[in-house]
């Protein structure tokens, strides 16, 4: 039975604004969700309402995530695509915010800047959820605690080292999780890719109150030496120009998880990766890239990725129970 804890009405923009308390009760609510799943139990207590899904980017597990769920729970939903609506183009957020909250008790925004959610939350009177932006991603974060919990039975204390891009969403997010979880961050890329020096101040605050920790590193033997889990993102995130795969390839290449880092890391540690992920030539752009740089893989090998110690495809389903715990928690 999971303890209560009123979260009715709440926005879920950052990890930033909520307790490690209240990131707990998530969870706790996400596994029952789950586990009720799993045994045929239905939880359709929201029937009769409806929730609006902005993607202003393309997507696979958010959306469907929040299809899924929704529909689980008995919601109505409504995908508003990147071309198919007026906002922003036609309509600004705050009008956007006040027409969508009069037909919806929810919505779900994926887009660019952080700011465009925090404006669409304070223009809403129903609860908003961030589904992406360019800073933070947190529904992914319940996602991946749920998995790391899960399998290591724990968080507090769990170490987990970043490679690739730690400045954006991905890195950002997963600094401010494991600040707040007690558990330990470390950013292991060239200096030019570490988080903002501002959010790290932050992290170290609340890491120093619950027993975490954030390490920058460029030395990959060092960054990956004995931690739990070691994760990864895309070189080149969603909406940043094509120009920059050159320089991304040529300076993170070096801080690509292969079988050395993941041996160097241990054989109990786990690989993570939010997906999509360039582990071979099967996608359009990988195949591109492939041919124009000469490689075969990018941020992941193939062989990590399908290897025992990724969890990415479990890490992909809990986005769903997660994401259900998050509607279920702000709605009901
Ligand atoms: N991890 C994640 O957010 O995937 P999608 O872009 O497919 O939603
Ligand atoms: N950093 C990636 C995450 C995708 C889930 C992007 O923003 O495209």
């Amino acid at each position: 039975m999971v303890m209560n804890m009123d979260l009715k009405g709440r926005d879920f923009l950052k990890l930033l604004d909520f307790t490690p308390e209240e990131i707990i009760y998530l969870l706790d609510v996400a596994a029952d969700l789950k586990e009720k799943k799993k045994k045929g139990i239905p939880v359709d207590t929201l029937k009769g309402k409806n929730v609006a899904l902005i993607f202003e980017k393309t997507s696979t597990r958010t959306r469907c995530a929040f299809e899924v769920a929704a529909h689980d729970l008995g919601l109505g939903t409504t995908y508003l695509d990147p071309e198919g609506s007026q906002i922003g183009k036609k309509e600004s957020i705050a009008d956007t915010a006040r027409v969508l909250a009069g037909m919806f008790e929810g919505i779900e925004y994926r887009g660019y800047g952080q700011e465009i959610v925090e404006e669409l939350a304070e223009y809403s009177k129903v609860p908003v959820w961030n589904g992406l932006t360019n800073e933070f991603h947190p529904t992914q974060m319940l996602a991946d605690l749920l998995t790391i919990r899960e399998h290591f039975g724990r968080l507090k204390g769990i170490r987990l080292t970043y490679m690739g891009d730690a400045r954006y969403n991905m890195g950002n997010s997963l600094m401010v999780t494991c600040a707040k979880m007690g558990m330990h961050f470390t950013a292991c890329t060239t200096r030019k890719y570490f988080p903002d020096k501002m959010l790290v101040a932050v992290c170290r605050e609340i890491a120093e109150k619950t027993g975490g920790s954030i390490t920058l590193t460029e030395d990959v033997s060092e960054g990956t030496k004995n931690t739990d889990v070691i994760y990864t993102d895309v070189w080149v995130s969603m909406g940043e120009p094509d120009q920059v795969w050159a320089e991304r390839i040529k300076e993170l290449s070096p801080y690509q998880v292969n079988g050395a880092v993941m041996k160097n890391a241990g054989e109990n540690a786990v690989f993570m990766h939010c997906l999509p992920a360039f582990h071979d030539l099967k996608t359009k752009i990988g195949a591109q890239m492939g041919e124009r740089f000469g490689i075969t893989e990018m941020e992941v090998t193939d062989e990590v990725f399908e290897s025992k110690q990724s969890l990415v495809f479990e890490e992909a389903e809990n986005r769903m129970h997660t994401i259900k715990a998050v509607m279920y928690a702000t709605l009901a």
